[in-house]
């Protein structure tokens, strides 16, 4: 089964066509970053413009240097939610006229379901089920228990911000540019012996399976206020905050992910969303599964973040529905 995936949900244009749900054929992304950087952040309107005006392009190149043509396809799935509803519309509409033209279903696909389903790409055999998931994006913050495909169970999720949104907004404060997760990750690991101590934050005070970013964004953001006020953000300042961050961050992610596996006494685990690409959490993680004795999947560093294969290989393992039609296939901006 070759499945061309579309994903539009916010400001990436991107389509893959995977076979099988793990074999990537071909994957073409038109990103939109350089775009947003000047705004300091995704803006809606203009994201749905350049979707409009990237789409058709990335579409055929991708399926044209895949080696393909349009008679290899057997299925178009396509992102419905959640995103942003102006994006979404775009692919969910490119989505629905290749389906018409070329007589063949449309699936709509859960945006957190594929990047859960991004941990099988380019693998030789599938995740082992069952297993629990720490789905880390810009939107969502979640841990996920999967005992197959067609049946993921919420296990719990952050109360307000997510893990990208905290990276993205302590980024955006501490004067580096958009998306603000890699450019902490690059200032933390300039950390040196006198960087470490310099700045401790708390753990939230949330339950188990829970998680809450608010307060510690506010607690770096009076930090960050607090230097500049008495002229001391210097970049050392920075790179010791950008690191007490970083740490307290990805503590607070991979004891979860390990609290939550063994809660539901579930020997794998796997991350997921585009916080997965950061390192420190990938270093954490790795020294826990000898501890604890668990199996740890991660995807490809290129599926972490938003991309057209994830949503081929979701509509692969969990599309919501199959041989939907053109008409009955809608974009959501919340989903279940
Ligand atoms: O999954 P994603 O591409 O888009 C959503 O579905 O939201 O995630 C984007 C988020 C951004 O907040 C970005 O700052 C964060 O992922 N991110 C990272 C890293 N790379 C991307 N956060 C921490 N460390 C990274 N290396
Ligand atoms: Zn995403």
């Amino acid at each position: 089964m070759i499945i061309l995936g579309i994903e539009t949900s916010c400001d990436d244009t991107s389509v893959g066509i995977v076979q099988d749900g793990r074999k990537v054929l071909g994957e073409l992304t038109a990103s939109q970053i350089q775009t947003h950087r000047q705004y300091g952040g995704v803006v809606p309107e203009v994201a749905a413009r350049e979707h409009c005006i990237a789409i058709d392009d990335v579409i055929y190149t991708c399926l044209e240097q895949a080696g393909l043509s349009w008679g290899d396809i057997n299925r178009i799935a396509v992102t419905n939610g959640p995103g942003l509803i102006s994006s979404l519309l775009m692919g969910v509409s490119s989505a629905k006229i290749l389906s018409s033209y070329l007589d063949i279903p449309v699936v709509p696909v859960n945006h957190l379901k594929a990047h859960i389903c991004a941990n099988n790409l380019n693998k030789s055999q599938d995740c082992e089920l069952p297993f629990v998931c720490l789905l880390v994006s810009g939107g969502h913050t979640q841990l996920i228990y999967i005992p197959d495909y067609s049946n993921m169970q919420l296990i719990g999720q952050s109360r307000d911000d997510s893990a990208g949104e905290a990276f993205d907004k302590i980024a955006r404060l501490l004067g580096l540019q958009y998306p603000g997760g890699p450019e902490i990750q690059k200032l933390a690991q300039q950390a040196t012996g006198k960087h470490k101590n310099l700045f401790k934050f708390s753990r939230p005070k949330v339950g188990n399976a829970e998680f809450s970013f608010s307060g510690l964004k506010t607690a770096v953001a009076r930090q960050i206020e607090e230097l500049q006020k008495i002229n001391n953000l210097t970049q050392d300042n920075k790179i010791a905050i950008a690191y007490a961050f970083e740490e307290l961050m990805t503590e607070e992610l991979s004891q979860k992910l390990i609290l939550a596996s063994q809660e539901y006494n579930c020997k794998n685990i796997t991350i997921a969303g585009g916080v997965a690409s950061n390192a420190r959490l990938r270093d954490k993680l790795n020294i826990y599964i000898e501890k604890y004795n668990l199996n740890l999947s991660v995807p490809d560093m290129k599926y972490c973040v938003d991309n057209g294969a994830m949503v081929a290989s979701a509509g692969y393992y969990c599309p919501d529905s199959i041989n939907t039609r053109e008409f009955n296939l809608y974009s959501r901006s919340q989903r279940d």
